[in-house]
């Protein structure tokens, strides 16, 4: 039956159990392990997860697809709760701009950034749009992603927001992954608002918001509250109206200055904050104290050279980290969820544990999914990836290399390294 299936025998499986985010040290360093153990999954539903010979013993097994994972670790499909994957256009010229000692910002101001992949989107076509993006996904899974964000922002017009949202839809229905649509309208001022940032704010809640609402297309509202971007006044106006509107709320906060994004986030009781490169205190402190998700983007940091955010800190401080890659074609091209727990455990100070709990369940916390992913707990997804070590801390130390050797969606196999290494003898 499809969607039936066990996973037994397995060096470990890494249940990340709960339905909520885990805050702070001693919750993310406690990733559940289970030695020698085995999944049920019943009509694409985990049934049973535990030591193998106390979850088959009994059990008529008839039916299920069986996979042996002895010397595998099992863990929960990996949330990445922060991309921009649907896009037309590349900007690889640009990161020789920034390696010849421009900013990310300078390059932004001058209609670049951000500026050039919306003229690029605007031109393309839905289907071509699709295509890119289902390549995304496909590569996306191939390092045990089940669960995806992807955000609008490169249209900043009606039409091409919806266009962007509307193939993001499409993806979702076709493709197995999962896909979390978020609205960001406010993404940057487009050239037909250029220095009129308050009057481009009431075009996207008067005009596209509500036409995003109305027609379904968003669960998420997010904004880029960044100096010379909006400012932190704009982004609450904006963020309330999308909250009115019926969007659950997220930021792209302090990612390069120090602007209060944190802080905002709290305020307006955010699910998840993002970046925080430059997050103060006193907003790591509030995101803690409201359980605002602070998703960590640690590829970005690398690659635009900024410091990285303080993760060490905010666990400390009591806060759910998430960890997720950004994927976009300019501050940071890539989807590499093992480069990611790399770069957080080697420079933010995650031990392995926490990387893997931010990658999982607090993913899923940030997209508002951690009642039915992130964790191998009975009544969620069968969303799982079989490693090709026995051990979660493979991830981390396989610098930015994939170790995933199957993915498991809602119990179907849709992916297998093994079926597809080259035979060199
Ligand atoms: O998360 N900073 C704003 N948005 C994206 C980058 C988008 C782009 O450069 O195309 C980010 O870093
Ligand atoms: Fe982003």
């Amino acid at each position: 039956m499809p969607g039936d299936l066990i996973v037994k025998n397995a060096a470990q499986v890494v249940t990340c159990s709960g339905f909520g985010p885990r805050c702070g040290a001693q919750q993310m360093n406690d990733p559940g392990i289970i030695e020698d153990g085995a999944v049920v999954i019943r009509n694409g539903l985990i049934e049973a997860v535990g030591p193998t010979g106390r979850v088959l013993s009994g059990m008529d097994t008839s039916g299920f697809r069986v996979i042996d994972a002895a010397g595998k670790a099992v863990l929960p499909g990996f949330v990445d709760s922060h991309t921009h994957l649907v896009f037309g256009g590349y900007r690889a010229e640009e990161f020789s701009w920034r390696l010849a000692g421009q900013s990310y910002m300078e390059i932004l101001r001058r209609g670049g950034g951000i500026l050039s992949t919306v003229r690029a989107t605007r031109k393309a076509g839905p289907a071509e749009l699709a295509e890119a993006g289902r390549r995304r996904l496909d590569s996306m899974l191939s390092f045990g992603v089940t669960t995806v964000e992807g955000k609008s922002g490169y249209g900043l017009d009606l039409e091409t927001e919806i266009k962007q949202l509307e193939v993001m839809a499409e993806l979702n229905r076709r493709h197995p992954l999962d896909v979390v649509p978020t609205f960001l309208g406010a993404h940057a001022v487009p050239p037909e608002y250029k220095g009129r940032a308050d009057d481009y704010v009431d075009f996207v809640i008067r005009e596209v918001m509500p036409e995003v609402a109305a027609r379904g297309l968003a669960e998420f509202c997010d904004v880029f509250c960044e100096q010379n971007v909006f400012s932190v006044d704009q982004s609450r106006r904006l963020l309330e109206a999308a909250r009115q509107m019926g969007f659950r709320l997220t930021l792209h906060a302090d990612e390069i200055v120090s602007l209060g994004g944190a802080e905002l986030a709290a305020e307006l009781e955010a699910v998840s904050a993002d970046h925080l490169l430059q997050a103060s205190d006193a907003g790591i402190a509030a995101l803690a104290r409201k359980k605002v998700v602070a998703t960590l983007l640690p590829g970005t940091a690398f690659s635009l050279k900024e410091p990285y955010a303080r993760g060490r800190e905010m666990i400390d401080a009591g806060c759910a980290v998430a960890l997720a890659t950004d994927l976009n074609p300019g501050s940071c091209f890539s989807e590499s969820v093992p480069l990611v727990m790399a770069l957080a455990c080697l420079y933010m100070k995650l031990t392995p544990e926490e990387a893997v709990c931010a990658m999982t369940i607090n993913g899923a916390a940030a997209v508002d999914r951690a009642e039915t992913v992130g964790s191998l707990d009975p009544g969620k997804y069968g969303d799982l990836v079989i490693l090709e070590f026995p051990s979660y801390r493979f991830i981390p130390y396989h610098v930015g290399v994939s170790c995933v050797e199957k993915v498991i969606k809602k119990g179907d196999l849709v992916f297998d390294k093994t079926g597809m290494e080259a035979k060199t003898c």
